[in-house]
């Protein structure tokens, strides 16, 4: 596929070295191992990072890795129904966890958010984890593992996080900022959509994990309710193209009642200027964000991508998607994959919405900074729907640079040509990202793993 064997020998070299190891097993990798910096929590396993990694370990048949993840983590579940809202609710995975070596004993160190900048609740670490077990159920063959009654238990104590109490009457979630990779203050509270296809993906991954017995069943039946609901609600309320934007355009608002058109009210002075030129005819997305009076228009790649991937866009928005990719590619991909979100934030909104984060700054980092980990969504959305030259220019345009650039974390700029002003060299995620991309490309047949419709569940 045109990747040297030397690109490829180093950044398996450098995964290995990322390995975290616990009472003699191999149990995640570290976010970075980038020894030129202070490491902060870069030397922690970050669930969100470890799922590339996993892919890309579960790719070479190095099942066990994952395995050993999964338990350690579900070891550190918050377990406690707790009064103390210091204290994470019941069911709530870790952001991030470290193996601690004091004199002889080792032990694990957990974090929440409790210790993270700003202190964001990973909210996606759940739904990673769903989905992590499934793609481990798929290509190990084990079924045995997700059956047992403590993995079963971690199941339903996530679904009772997520499906139990609420204010809101949506069938998305809301939650507050920076509760997924974009991790610090980007205006992504509310409902953004990176967290509702995580949420679908992990509701799809725990359907066909549950075992049909018990009180599963209630669980089972209350999952398939929540999918269809959040199915509807996202197509219907977050999908754009040029034909909805001449809707939104001529929206009616204020509306009262059950039968509005205009379900959010959304104002359409609020349509931004640069979107009429920008949505391609054969094109679309699914916006930002959707709430009471708010549809945040910006592109964010992961939710797209992954929509694609969990099977929430069905076949012509995913191909409506690619599209949108491939129609304003030097906007989007240009010299490296994929920008996070499209457009940057800048001036006044910068200054608000960010809180004037100086790492925020325009076309950096999160705030349109391009994330090269994603080139495996990217990878894996096209080839779901068959478009795997796409997927093979992306991975072209990422071994130009990543093995001489050391791997970075991040790239800035509107082209994604800078090596990110903060960005780790030596970035997990990275590296896993671009391994899994090239692996899956060779053997597309392992295509099948990512089937979230699936029903896996083993003899019972
Ligand atoms: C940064 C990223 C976050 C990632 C972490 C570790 O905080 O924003 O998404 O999980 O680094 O790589």
């Amino acid at each position: 596929m045109g990747v040297s064997t030397q690109t490829l020998d180093a950044g398996w070299a450098a995964l290995k070295r990322s390995m975290m190891f616990y009472r003699g097993k191999a149990v995640g990798t570290a976010a970075a191992c980038d020894e030129t910096v202070d490491p902060l929590n870069y030397d922690q396993c970050f669930t969100r990072d470890f799922a590339v990694s996993a892919i890309a370990f579960l790719l070479r048949g190095e099942t066990e890795i994952v395995r050993h993840f999964l338990e350690v983590t579900l070891e550190l579940q918050s377990r406690e129904r707790r009064m103390n809202y210091f204290k994470p609710g019941l069911g709530v995975m870790p952001a991030s966890f470290k193996v601690v070596h004091d004199s002889d004993e080792e032990h694990l160190d957990s974090d929440f958010g409790e210790q993270a900048i700003a202190k964001v609740a990973p909210i996606d670490a759940v739904f990673w984890w769903l989905i992590l077990l499934k793609l481990y159920t798929s290509a190990s063959g084990d079924t045995a593992f997700a059956q047992q009654w403590n993995v079963q238990k971690g199941i339903r104590y996530i679904l009772d996080l997520c499906l139990t109490n609420r204010f809101d009457l949506f069938p998305t979630l809301l939650v507050p900022d920076g509760s997924f990779m974009i991790d610090r203050r980007m205006g992504v509270y509310g409902y953004p959509l990176d967290i509702q296809v995580l949420f679908f993906g992990a509701l799809r991954a725990a359907r066909s994990l549950l075992r049909p017995s018990g009180e599963n069943i209630e669980y089972a039946k209350a999952v398939s309710e929540r999918i269809t609901d959040l199915t509807y609600h996202i197509r219907q309320y977050y999908w754009l193209d040029v034909e909805q934007l001449r809707q939104i355009y001529r929206y009616r608002s204020d509306e009262f009642g059950l039968a509005s058109d205009n379900h959010f009210n959304i104002y359409p002075d609020a349509i931004p200027t640069w979107l009429e030129s920008w949505i391609t005819d054969n094109g679309g997305y699914f916006v930002g964000n959707v709430g009471p009076g708010q549809m945040d228009f910006r592109w964010f790649a992961q939710g797209n991508l992954l929509s694609i991937v969990v099977g929430l866009a069905d076949k012509p928005e995913g191909h409506e998607i690619l599209n949108q990719i491939e129609g304003r590619w030097s906007d989007l991909v240009s010299a490296m994959p994929i920008k996070a979100c499209y457009p940057a934030l800048e001036g006044r909104d910068w200054e608000m919405v960010t809180g004037c984060d100086p790492k925020n700054t325009p076309w950096s980092y999160h705030n349109g900074g391009s994330w090269p980990f994603m080139l495996l969504w990217l990878a894996l959305a096209a080839m779901k729907l068959k478009r795997n030259a796409l997927a093979e220019q992306a991975l072209q345009l990422a071994a130009k640079r990543l093995e001489i650039d050391q791997w970075p974390e991040y790239y800035d700029g509107r082209c994604g040509r800078l090596i990110g002003k903060d960005a780790r060299l030596f970035q997990t995620w990275t590296i896993a990202g671009f391994l899994a991309t090239h692996d899956l490309l060779n053997d597309p047949d392992k295509l099948s793993w990512f089937n979230f419709e699936n029903t896996i569940v083993g003899p019972h």
